[in-house]
């Protein structure tokens, strides 16, 4: 795992940013896995920049999201359908034909998610892929106990989730109960990951990932299994790692 520790969340997004930009660069015709949340938030408003400033052009790259809540319909304000356009799609040259989102309203939904992996693989799979990480240290929507071979598929979130999560609702019997998430399994089949993560409420999830042993309690210590593995934290994120990290 590459560890890159940043001064704080607006150093850690420009460097994320750079990275997701470079990939492009090299590979026009990039797959590109993203992930919603408040933490890549500073990241999309980066690449607009780049894409509006530079000429970062979006126009070749494939995308596929990590996740989506069920039964919240796209045009719902807090549907990742919603986020994504709102957030970064609309602002930049993307061929919305090239987008992939899960469909949280599908009617069969073990059919749908099989066809969301099989669709990876037509693309070649992710070359590049965005996660955040709860509190609880979930990725995607891969909760605790998630089994680390897992593939697309429906999850039932759990009250910590629902609960950090609630703050986007009004109230937390409107966060939904279940999710449409990519599984672990195919998450580590990206070619590249990139994690990021910000402030002192990840501090735990950051210390489990990079320096815990590798369970399904907390899927996201899987990463440490991934031969190219970037991790792009802030200073608060790190506060709790004992290691010594000195990459830039
Ligand atoms: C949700 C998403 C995850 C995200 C996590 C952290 O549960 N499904 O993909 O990583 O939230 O969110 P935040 O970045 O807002 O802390």
């Amino acid at each position: 795992m590459l560890i890159l520790i940043k001064e704080n969340a607006q150093q850690m997004s420009l460097e994320a940013a750079q990275q997701v930009a470079s990939q492009i660069k090299l590979k026009p015709d990039s797959v590109i896995g993203f992930a919603t949340g408040s933490t890549p938030l500073a990241m999309y408003k980066e690449l607009i920049k780049m894409h509006k400033e530079d000429g970062l052009d979006f126009s070749k790259i494939t995308s596929f999201n990590l996740d989506e809540y069920v039964e919240l319909p796209p045009s719902h304000p807090e549907s990742y359908h919603y986020f994504m356009w709102e957030n970064l799609f609309k602002h930049i040259n993307i061929n919305p034909s090239n987008v992939h989102i899960p469909m949280g309203m599908a009617g069969n939904i073990d059919a749908f998610c099989d066809w969301y992996e099989e669709k990876i693989k037509s693309y070649g799979g992710i070359d590049l892929q965005i996660l955040g990480i709860g509190g609880n240290g979930h990725i995607a929507f891969n909760e605790p106990g998630s089994s680390l071979g897992s593939r697309t598929r429906i999850k039932t979130l759990g009250l910590k989730t629902r609960l950090d999560n609630s703050r986007f609702f009004s109230n937390l019997d409107e966060v939904p109960k279940y999710a449409i998430t990519m599984g672990v399994g195919t998450i580590m089949e990206a070619k590249k990951l990139l994690l990021l993560a910000n402030g002192i409420n990840k501090a735990d999830a950051i210390k489990a990932t990079v320096e815990g042993p590798i369970m399904a309690k907390y899927p996201a210590t899987i990463v440490q299994l991934h031969r190219y593995a970037t991790i792009i934290i802030d200073n608060e994120a790190a506060s709790k790692l004992e290691g010594e990290y000195i990459d830039k």
